[in-house]
């Protein structure tokens, strides 16, 4: 069994312990997101742990200097400055003359027999030229003390095929605290992704500090605790029942965490959703929605919501101008809060209208705004929004939905079939410039780039990490789907076919994590770990260096670096998978096999119950038709999901 492990890893780290410590000697490099080049040569270099760093081009204060100094300390090295042009084991150079091909995130990283030097146009071509360095380390260096560390002599050019690439996290659903959110941060940067779209306000929550308006916070970020119910199942607030979850991020935790993700190369992409998805803002401001008159005497229908909201019927009401100006406001004090943020992402997901067709002010805005219905109520709405934030030079962002009545204006069939029939183009709105986000399918999103709208690919079916991903028998309730490793790996951002103009829109994708059945972050990091990778890898390598045997091979060492550095993840999906050839009338050559390497397969033919006694597989087999064939996986010598059960047909 040892020897089979050994050929199932890619793992590659001799270790020799002797009396002056540990010694590793690395001969694979086998880095995620996989690099456009690597050359991998004969010699090698020796990193002590005191290695001497010089930075030419860039000062000892620079973020990304700072930030090498501290990761190697906290891989217990200990590091020193030396000045450039002496001898040192690790040389930064910021390049005199740009590289054209390395351009703003590229970089070049070789291991000489002198030592490691990395190079880049900009500091953060450097930082990721040390992503790949330290993942040229043993997977347990955060862990434990190595006195050397051999690494092979090598050559590694590498730059992003996409400029998005981003991770979503909801925070709505379940609060998440600053200390979590830097953790999500951290494994972004090691995976190279550099946009971070926090997902702030929702139904079940508003996570924003307000001033000007602090009802958002008193009332908004609170709801009645029923994490001790499954989500499915949560009961309603009893009368008078206090609301004690959640909380909100303050000013100093939000400036706080835009700093560190931009030391680490990542922007943040605040999200304040509208029209739809307001329940919390509701709660606190009731004024804003169609079917409330302020009146002394009447109740507030609206709260903040524990457990499935289906269909998430509130909405802002898009008649009244106070609605319009307070959200306005509010918008002006997020845009505060993110100075530096050059996007911000308005929703605009699932607003269900039924309010809107009712409400005489909708009604009335939509005659004399001549608008055709209540769909194209929300593209004005969105534009009227969108224009207040372009004013302060933002890009706007929204969910697919925004787009697609302009797609319906464009006479475009797919949004047709997608939402209903169109009527003539109209509306001089239509031009308001939303980066649309895809996520009910790719498609959409190639729609919108053929229509000249930029576009973030997030499928759900490849890029939702809240879904199952593997047997869900085995697993945490989750939202439901599936979305296995191997699936969100071969997730292309570019559907085959595209034509070229659609995709200079397509600016990458992202991986969305949202939290409705996830309350902590142990079980957070089990759901966005390791699929992230898979996304990552699918929108930083060039599609013909993506190799899924190789890919989920160097999960097996990465797990083992994520462990090292306190993350929870899940193995993979223990499923059996086969191929089968046909022998002859009577016989089929099937192979087995299942997502994870290193997976024990034992197996009966004679209907008995495998045990890890039982026949173990260990290449084809041929099985008469009929047989029944009953399979027991083992991993890390643990007995895995189930029996699986099939018949050979
Ligand atoms: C979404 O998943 N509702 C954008
Ligand atoms: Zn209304």
């Amino acid at each position: 069994m040892r020897r089979l492990a050994l050929l199932g890893s890619l793992l590659a780290v001799l270790i020799i312990v002797t009396s002056c410590g540990r010694h590793a000697t690395v001969s694979e490099i086998a880095v995620v997101p996989e690099p456009v080049f690597v050359l991998q040569k004969e010699g090698s270099f020796t990193i002590k742990d005191n290695p001497r760093i010089s930075l030419v081009g860039l000062g000892q204060n620079s973020p990304t200097a700072r930030y090498v100094m501290s990761s190697l300390r906290h891989g217990h090295l200990h590091p020193s400055m030396v000045a450039s042009g002496k001898n040192s084991d690790i040389e930064m150079v910021i390049l005199d003359t740009a590289n054209p091909e390395l351009g703003e995130e590229g970089y070049l990283l070789e291991v000489r027999s002198s030592g490691v030097r990395m190079s880049a146009n900009t500091e953060r071509g450097l930082f990721y030229a040390y992503q790949t360095l330290i993942q040229m380390l043993p997977p347990d260096a955060r862990r434990i003390h190595y006195r050397a560390i051999t690494l092979p002599e090598c050559t590694i050019l590498d730059y992003p095929r996409f400029e998005w690439r981003g991770a979503h996290l909801d925070v709505c659903r379940h609060y998440f605290p600053p200390k979590f959110i830097k953790k999500y941060i951290d494994v972004m940067a090691l995976y190279k992704l550099n946009r971070f779209h926090w997902h702030l306000t929702d139904d079940h929550g508003w996570r924003l500090p307000s001033e000007r308006h602090p009802k958002l916070n008193t009332i908004g970020s609170w709801r009645v605790y029923r994490d001790d119910q499954p989500w499915g199942e949560a009961e309603p607030p009893r009368e008078g029942e206090r609301a004690t979850y959640g909380g909100f991020y303050n000013k100093e935790d939000i400036a706080d965490i835009v700093q560190y993700a931009a030391e680490r190369g990542i922007e943040v992409i605040p999200e304040v959703e509208m029209p739809g998805h307001v329940c919390a803002l509701l709660a606190a401001y009731p004024q804003m929605a169609c079917d409330y008159r302020g009146n002394k005497n009447e109740v507030n229908p609206y709260q903040v919501q524990i457990g499935p909201y289906w269909p998430p019927k509130a909405i802002l009401c898009a008649g009244k101008d106070s609605t319009l100006i307070i959200l306005g406001d509010i918008l002006d004090e997020v845009l505060d809060l993110f100075p530096s943020s050059r996007y911000i992402h308005l929703g605009g997901d699932e607003a269900f209208k039924d309010n809107w067709e009712q409400c005489l002010k909708c009604q009335r805005r939509i005659r004399v705004e001549r608008l055709r219905d209540e769909e194209e109520l929300q593209t004005w709405f969105m534009a009227h929004m969108a224009a207040q934030a372009t004013a302060r030079g933002k890009q706007v962002i929204g969910w697919d939905e925004v787009v697609s009545e302009t797609l319906r204006n464009n006479g475009d069939e797919l949004a047709d079939t997608l939402e209903g029939i169109i009527t003539p183009p109209h509306s001089s709105l239509l031009t308001t410039n939303f980066i649309a986000m895809a996520w009910r399918g790719q498609q959409l999103g190639v729609e919108a780039a053929k229509s000249g709208h930029k576009v973030i690919m997030c499928p759900t079916d490849y890029c939702y990490l809240d879904y199952y991903q593997a047997n869900p028998l085995f697993q945490p309730k989750s939202i439901g789907g599936m979305v296995t490793l191997e699936k969100a790996y071969s997730f292309e951002p570019v559907p085959v076919g595209t034509d070229s103009a659609a995709i200079q829109n397509i600016l990458g994708g992202q991986c969305n994590l949202w939290t409705e059945y996830i309350n902590t972050p142990s079980h957070a990091e089990y759901m966005f770990l390791p699929r992230m990778l898979a996304i990552s890898e699918s929108l930083w390598s060039p599609a013909d260096r993506k190799d899924w045997n190789r890919f989920r091979r160097k999960i097996e060492e990465q797990k083992e670096r994520l462990s090292a550095r306190g993350y929870n993840y899940c193995e993979g999906s223990f499923e059996p998978q086969f191929t089968a050839r046909r022998v002859d009338d009577h016989t089929m050559n099937i192979s087995i096999s299942t997502e994870v390497p290193n997976t024990y397969i034992f197996y009966t033919t004679d209907t008995s119950t495998p045990t890890r006694k039982s026949n173990i597989y260990l290449g084809p087999i041929n099985l008469e038709r009929g047989t029944h064939i009953k399979i027991l996986p083992v991993y890390k010598d643990q007995e895995r999901d189930t029996v699986y059960e099939y018949v050979i047909k």
